[in-house]
């Protein structure tokens, strides 16, 4: 058999430094859903996530609560695992800065780098933020003294250091984005790397630093440690055993199909990470995609300005399918877009407890009332325009998902989904089965009509697990076809008709409870002033 087709996505692995609030569910979910519906569709897929560990950050961290900064990381990390596993991130390996492994493989490509002469030694006076860990010239910095990305006020630094011959590669990156237009996505964010760096030329990068000390320490000059990002960023091919004795998963999986990445990070991504990959002669990542950002009141999510929410507190509260939904539904992907509690409820009550989980509980009770539960043989089909037009929209369902899916387009894909699925619960209205149940002669017609829907839930449940991983099994359930994978999975979908005659239906819970919205915004209040506390 011919080897299956390979996908390779990561999200940026996060900083430790606090725990992680729900504008890192948001890149590491949308990752989840892609590497799910790729598993799905037969790939063989490898999804890496995990945590950078080092740097000036989290060595200021751990002092502050007198504790080593292992000791501190390995605190978060647990939570921040915690956290991926109620979320039902399906993740295929874990990556820690500071795993064995990861030094080993650093260290030798900063040799390797070295040895090349893409590497050498001099000063650097600069400016630098410690929460991006990353260097300013004075000429960069705004109101004279402050980070022009996350507007902290930034240190002048000046000591001994190793450069990257980063200048080189301006116009070679220029030429290489001109020449893969798909490189970085959405296009816009190509035109800002553009204009805003590289054709501006790029300056050497400035890639250790002497002045402390948590970071893997440079092989060959006792007292340097590897820049923070050249160490984050080099765990996307370590990870997969780059630099070690075992290059297998490498040679498998390298170049990476996908960086899901935030906007603010793009520039890491696709200045820095290319230019060190071409130093290294390794092939490029195929894409890297900036996503937007969860905005709180207006403001980017962020610790240091406290204004975050707990993915814990809404996960325990909702259930992960509803927080997961709502990430992936809410904001256009790739643009900003508010976090407010009105509109987690409305979703949760609207799209799932109403469109979804109504029309999933009214189907049932009416095939149990009408019919026992069980799907009848079905009758000689009378051309029905109107089923003709679910049967239609239901058909082209798989591949209108697919579509969106293709272009990252989680929200517009969900949005085909509900489209279907809202269509449904109108139908319920059009043919009144109530009605139709009071007349023998109208049976066959009524069992038409709870098939087209039993039918078209069958579909729908069956394109929702990459969204939401549990609640197509409970669909299933209580359609009675659980665990049968030839109707249930993926490709199934794309199938209209497949739902067997004398299936049992059963009755099961509802499955999204209708929220009452004034206790749960009073709640909501209440354990955020808590927190705050
Ligand atoms: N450690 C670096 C990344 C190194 S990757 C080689 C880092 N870590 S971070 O903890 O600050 O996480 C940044 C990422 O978290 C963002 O790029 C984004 O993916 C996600 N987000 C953090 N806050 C976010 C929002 N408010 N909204 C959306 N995504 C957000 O940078």
């Amino acid at each position: 058999m011919a080897d299956k087709k390979t996908y390779y996505i990561s999200t940026p692995i996060y900083y430790p430094s606090d725990k992680l609030h729900i504008g890192h569910s948001y890149t590491t979910v949308a990752a989840d859903c892609m590497a799910r519906y790729k598993r799905l569709k037969g790939y063989d897929v490898m999804f890496l996530t995990g945590t950078d560990e080092h740097g000036l950050k989290i060595e200021k961290k751990a002092d502050a609560k007198g504790v080593t900064p292992k000791k501190y990381v390995d605190d978060i990390v647990a939570g921040i695992k915690d956290l991926w596993s109620i979320m039902d991130i399906s993740y295929d390996k874990f990556i820690r800065t500071t795993d064995d492994y990861h030094v080993k493989a650093v260290q030798k490509i900063f040799k390797e780098l070295y040895d090349k002469g893409e590497i050498y030694k001099s000063y650097y006076e600069g400016y630098y933020c410690t929460p991006c860990e990353s260097f300013w010239t004075k000429t960069q910095l705004k109101d004279g003294c402050r980070c022009p990305d996350c507007g902290a006020e930034t240190q002048l630094a000046k000591e001994d250091c190793y450069f990257f011959r980063l200048s080189k590669y301006s116009k070679i990156l220029i030429d290489y984005f001109n020449e893969h237009p798909d490189f970085i996505s959405p296009a816009s964010r190509k035109n800002e790397m553009i204009v805003n760096f590289l054709e501006k030329g790029l300056e050497d990068l400035c890639v250790s630093r002497s002045t402390f000390k948590w970071g893997i320490p440079v092989t060959f000059d006792e007292g340097h440690v590897v820049y923070v990002w050249v160490d984050a960023l080099s765990n996307y091919i370590t990870a997969l055993g780059y630099g070690s004795d075992d290059t297998s998963l490498y040679d498998k999986f390298w170049p990476c199909d996908l960086h899901l990445v935030g906007k603010e990070i793009v520039r890491f991504h696709t200045i820095i990470w290319p230019a060190i990959l071409m130093a290294l002669g390794l092939p490029l990542p195929k894409r890297v995609y900036g996503h937007g950002w969860l905005l709180l009141n207006g403001d980017k999510m962020s610790k240091s300005k406290g204004n975050v929410v707990d993915p814990v507190v809404l996960v325990n509260k909702y259930s992960s399918d509803a927080i997961r939904y709502y990430l992936l539904r809410e904001v256009p992907f790739g643009s900003d877009g508010s976090f407010t509690p009105e509109s987690l409820l409305n979703r949760i009550n609207a799209d799932l407890a109403n469109d979804l989980g109504n029309l999933v509980s009214r189907t049932v009770s009416m095939q149990i009332k009408y019919f026992g539960g069980v799907c009848p043989a079905p009758a000689e089909r009378k051309a029905e325009p109107l089923d003709d037009e679910i049967i239609g929209l239901f058909s082209e369902l798989k591949t209108n998902v697919e579509t969106q899916m293709d272009a990252l387009q989680f929200p517009l894909a969900l949005t085909e989904l509900w489209k279907c699925i809202s269509r449904l619960n109108k139908y319920i209205d059009e043919t009144a089965p109530w009605a139709l149940a009071k007349n023998e002669e109208d049976k066959p017609r009524l069992a038409q009509v709870l098939y087209v829907l039993c039918e078209g839930i069958r579909i729908a449940g069956a394109l929702l697990g990459p969204f939401m991983p549990r609640t197509p099994e409970r669909i299933f359930e209580q359609l009675g076809i659980a665990g049968n994978d030839g109707l249930t999975n993926w490709e199934s979908a794309g199938t209209w008709g497949l739902y067997p005659e004398g299936t049992v239906c059963k009755k099961g819970d509802p499955l999204f409870p209708r929220l009452d919205v004034q206790k749960e915004l009073e709640d909501l209040e209440r354990i955020k002033l808590e927190a705050a506390k």
